[in-house]
Protein backbone atom coordinates (compact mmCIF):
# COMPACT_ATOMS: atom_id res chain seq x y z
CA UNK A 1 0.00 0.00 0.00
CA UNK A 2 2.91 2.07 0.71
CA UNK A 3 4.73 1.42 -2.23
CA UNK A 4 1.20 2.58 -4.32
CA UNK A 5 1.47 5.28 -2.50
CA UNK A 6 4.77 6.33 -3.15
CA UNK A 7 4.52 5.53 -6.67
CA UNK A 8 0.92 7.41 -7.16
CA UNK A 9 2.06 10.90 -5.07
CA UNK A 10 5.69 10.62 -5.65
CA UNK A 11 5.53 10.55 -1.49
CA UNK A 12 3.71 9.60 1.68
CA UNK A 13 2.75 12.56 3.69
CA UNK A 14 1.73 12.06 7.01
CA UNK A 15 -1.91 12.25 6.81
CA UNK A 16 -2.09 9.42 4.68
CA UNK A 17 -0.07 7.67 6.90
CA UNK A 18 -2.89 8.50 9.55
CA UNK A 19 -5.81 7.24 7.52
CA UNK A 20 -3.77 3.71 6.54
CA UNK A 21 -3.20 3.78 10.20
CA UNK A 22 -7.22 4.54 10.88
CA UNK A 23 -8.45 2.05 8.00
CA UNK A 24 -5.83 -0.74 8.57
CA UNK A 25 -5.48 -0.78 12.50
CA UNK A 26 -1.82 -0.98 11.78
CA UNK A 27 -0.02 1.14 14.74
CA UNK A 28 0.55 4.46 13.36
CA UNK A 29 4.10 4.31 14.72
CA UNK A 30 4.70 1.89 12.80
CA UNK A 31 3.82 2.90 9.54
CA UNK A 32 5.65 6.13 10.13
CA UNK A 33 8.92 3.84 11.00
CA UNK A 34 8.82 1.71 7.55
CA UNK A 35 8.09 5.28 5.76
CA UNK A 36 11.18 6.79 7.66
CA UNK A 37 13.51 3.91 7.47
CA UNK A 38 13.71 3.11 3.63
CA UNK A 39 14.87 5.54 1.05
CA UNK A 40 12.84 4.49 -1.46
CA UNK A 41 10.29 6.72 1.10
CA UNK A 42 9.51 10.38 1.44
CA UNK A 43 7.46 11.88 3.21
CA UNK A 44 7.58 15.16 1.39
CA UNK A 45 7.21 15.57 -2.46
CA UNK A 46 11.05 15.08 -4.33
CA UNK A 47 12.36 17.55 -6.82
CA UNK A 48 12.47 16.63 -10.90
CA UNK A 49 15.89 15.11 -9.85
CA UNK A 50 17.42 13.18 -6.72
CA UNK A 51 20.96 14.10 -5.69
CA UNK A 52 22.04 10.95 -3.22
CA UNK A 53 25.82 11.79 -1.91
CA UNK A 54 26.58 8.90 -0.18
CA UNK A 55 28.21 9.37 3.59
CA UNK A 56 29.24 5.60 4.61
CA UNK A 57 32.74 5.09 6.04
CA UNK A 58 34.46 4.81 3.12
CA UNK A 59 32.79 7.25 0.84
CA UNK A 60 33.30 9.73 4.04
CA UNK A 61 36.73 8.74 4.49
CA UNK A 62 37.51 9.64 1.11
CA UNK A 63 36.18 13.28 0.95
CA UNK A 64 32.59 12.69 1.01
CA UNK A 65 31.51 14.93 3.61
CA UNK A 66 33.69 18.05 1.42
CA UNK A 67 31.55 16.69 -1.23
CA UNK A 68 28.13 17.33 0.44
CA UNK A 69 29.59 20.73 1.43
CA UNK A 70 30.50 21.75 -2.07
CA UNK A 71 26.95 20.24 -2.71
CA UNK A 72 24.83 22.48 -0.42
CA UNK A 73 26.86 25.61 -0.42
CA UNK A 74 26.56 25.42 -4.73
CA UNK A 75 22.83 25.31 -4.34
CA UNK A 76 22.25 26.85 -0.94
CA UNK A 77 20.27 23.74 0.56
CA UNK A 78 20.74 21.21 3.13
CA UNK A 79 20.40 17.21 3.61
CA UNK A 80 16.83 16.46 2.68
CA UNK A 81 15.56 19.47 1.24
CA UNK A 82 14.37 20.70 -2.01
CA UNK A 83 15.94 23.32 -4.51
CA UNK A 84 13.11 26.51 -4.39
CA UNK A 85 13.14 25.56 -8.05
CA UNK A 86 12.05 21.83 -7.69
CA UNK A 87 15.52 20.82 -9.64
CA UNK A 88 17.23 19.09 -7.18
CA UNK A 89 16.28 17.21 -4.16
CA UNK A 90 19.30 16.48 -1.47
CA UNK A 91 19.87 13.28 0.30
CA UNK A 92 22.20 11.18 1.94
CA UNK A 93 22.88 7.56 1.85
CA UNK A 94 24.77 5.11 3.61
CA UNK A 95 26.82 2.75 1.21
CA UNK A 96 25.47 2.29 -2.01
CA UNK A 97 27.89 -1.15 -2.36
CA UNK A 98 30.11 0.67 -4.04
CA UNK A 99 33.12 1.51 -1.60
CA UNK A 100 35.84 1.09 -4.20
CA UNK A 101 34.60 4.11 -6.39
CA UNK A 102 33.88 6.38 -2.97
CA UNK A 103 33.33 9.21 -2.57
CA UNK A 104 30.29 8.24 -4.64
CA UNK A 105 27.53 10.43 -5.76
CA UNK A 106 24.09 9.17 -7.19
CA UNK A 107 21.87 11.47 -9.18
CA UNK A 108 18.90 10.17 -10.82
CA UNK A 109 20.08 6.50 -10.27
CA UNK A 110 23.49 7.37 -12.26
CA UNK A 111 26.34 6.51 -10.06
CA UNK A 112 29.15 9.00 -10.20
CA UNK A 113 32.57 7.81 -8.45
CA UNK A 114 35.93 8.83 -6.86
CA UNK A 115 34.46 12.16 -7.58
CA UNK A 116 36.27 15.17 -7.04
CA UNK A 117 35.61 18.65 -5.75
CA UNK A 118 35.87 20.57 -9.47
CA UNK A 119 33.30 17.84 -10.67
CA UNK A 120 30.36 18.97 -8.79
CA UNK A 121 29.93 21.79 -10.82
CA UNK A 122 30.10 19.78 -13.85
CA UNK A 123 27.89 16.78 -12.54
CA UNK A 124 25.26 19.02 -11.36
CA UNK A 125 25.22 21.08 -14.60
CA UNK A 126 23.74 17.75 -16.52
CA UNK A 127 20.27 18.23 -15.13
CA UNK A 128 18.00 20.86 -15.92
S1 LIG B 1 30.49 3.85 1.70
FE1 LIG B 1 29.89 4.93 -0.07
S2 LIG B 1 29.50 3.36 -1.51
FE2 LIG B 1 30.03 2.29 0.29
Amino acid sequence: MLEEIQQLLGFVPVEVQERIAQKTGINENDIYGVVSFYSYFTMQPRARHRIQICLGTACYVKGGKEIAEKIESTLQIKLGENTPDGRFTYEEARCFGTCGLAPVLVVDGTVYGKVKLEDVDEILSRYE
